[in-house]
């Protein structure tokens, strides 16, 4: 068996390749994550870290090399079967919370799962207890805008678990909070993953958040380089 959730093998991707614009931003960048493991990704803006993130959540695809998920080579997938695996294999959040705006937190958690075939009721039943296990089921029936921007990304984190992933991304979750909210965020994040033995690759800008995760790596020159 392997025991690797996601195994990124020599990734490349070029921006404007061959144009005066041209930007190589993964040059054979290589990473293994096992089960139940958490990765912190450090890196100065611009280094990557969101590029690496969307194609290793199926959101973009490599100039080369490979990404495999649960064993399974992703990257010669036809678009549904691409579709389909990423909703139902990988969780993503975002700095800002991309909530839908006229939905509320509860529905919000509820859509992904339809679109994965939940049935209605079970879906509310785990978007219910999602919401609870993160301290907004008081919140359940609000709209994002009447909500904290911590609670914000709290809904969003319960989106991203909705459809019981195996592997969580989150590209710098909690930098749009201020430190004391950010570390409270971050730890009912932890607790999340932890609680549900998810493998997690999470960017961050702050150290003293990496140094809560199990290991760390950086990006160099477009590679992945141990911490
Ligand atoms: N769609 C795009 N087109 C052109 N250049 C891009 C695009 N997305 C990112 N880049 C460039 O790639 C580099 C890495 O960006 P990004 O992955 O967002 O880094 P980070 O998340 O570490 O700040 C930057 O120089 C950025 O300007
Ligand atoms: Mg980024």
């Amino acid at each position: 068996m392997n025991e690797n959730v996601l195994s990124l093998q020599a990734i490349s991707k070029t921006y404007n390749a061959s144009k005066p614009n041209e930007v190589q931003v993964l040059r054979g960048a290589s990473l293994e994550i096992s089960h139940g493991e958490v990765v912190a990704l450090v890196a100065p803006s611009g280094a990557g870290k969101s590029t690496l993130l969307h194609i290793a959540g199926l959101l973009d695809t490599p100039d080369s090399g490979a990404v495999l998920i649960d064993g399974r080579d992703m990257t010669r997938l036809g678009d549904g079967t691409r579709t389909a695996a990423r909703r139902s294999q990988v969780g993503f959040i975002y700095q800002f919370h991309h909530l839908l705006p006229e939905f509320s937190a509860q529905e919000n958690v509820v859509l992904p799962q339809l679109a994965n075939g939940v049935p209605a009721r079970e879906a509310e039943a785990r978007a219910r207890d999602l919401l609870a296990r993160v301290g907004v089921e008081k919140r359940a029936d609000h709209r994002p805008a009447a909500l904290s921007g911590g609670e914000q990304q709290r809904v969003a984190f319960c989106r991203a678990l909705a459809n019981a992933p195996s592997l969580l991304l989150a590209d710098e979750p909690t930098g749009n909070l201020d430190p004391a909210t950010s570390d409270q965020v971050f730890g009912t994040l932890m607790a999340l993953v932890r609680d549900t033995g998810l493998s997690a690759l999470i960017a961050t800008h702050n150290l003293d958040l990496a140094r809560r995760m199990d290991r760390v790596v950086r990006m160099e020159d477009g590679q992945i380089t141990p911490g």
